[in-house]
């Protein structure tokens, strides 16, 4: 009984809808001028603390840096290395996901984190970074 329960909080996911507003707030300091598509990233932390990030754009294109990578390293530098979730907001047609690149930093960095995805219009997808980024290359791999 004890460990059912232990498992049920271990495979429940923390209340998002803060974690969504963040990053919806986040999205608005987007500098995407390229582009035009904003993103707003926000990364909740064990211990509670929420690191946000938007997408920043480079006239090079290739420099431009997606919003979870902009909110990963942010935490990371900030001397945060224990992740539960991240929300990722974008106005798009369907709920967007983190592209490639970000579900490999994620998994990195962050280990299997719940992730919510989020439109503007209120539409929103729960799901687990190991079902985005299924057989990962990582450390274990080395
Ligand atoms: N973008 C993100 O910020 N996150 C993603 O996961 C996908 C793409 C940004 C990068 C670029 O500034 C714009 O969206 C269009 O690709």
């Amino acid at each position: 009984m004890k460990r059912a329960a232990a498992k049920r909080r271990a495979s429940a996911p923390p209340d998002l809808a803060e974690l969504v507003r963040l990053a919806r707030a986040a999205r608005h300091r987007a500098s995407a001028p390229y582009s035009g598509f904003k993103v707003g990233a926000a990364l909740l932390a064990e211990s509670g603390e929420v690191v946000t990030g938007c997408n920043v754009e480079s006239a090079t294109y290739g420099l431009t840096m997606c919003a979870e990578r902009v909110a990963i390293f942010k935490a990371i530098s900030e001397g945060l290395h224990r992740f539960s979730a991240v929300a990722v907001v974008a106005d798009s047609s369907r709920v967007s996901a983190p592209c490639g690149a970000c579900r490999q930093v994620l998994w990195e960095l962050g280990g299997d984190l719940w992730v919510r995805l989020a439109d503007l219009k209120g539409k929103s997808r729960t799901l687990r970074l190991s079902e985005l980024l299924p057989l990962p290359f990582d450390r274990r791999n080395l």
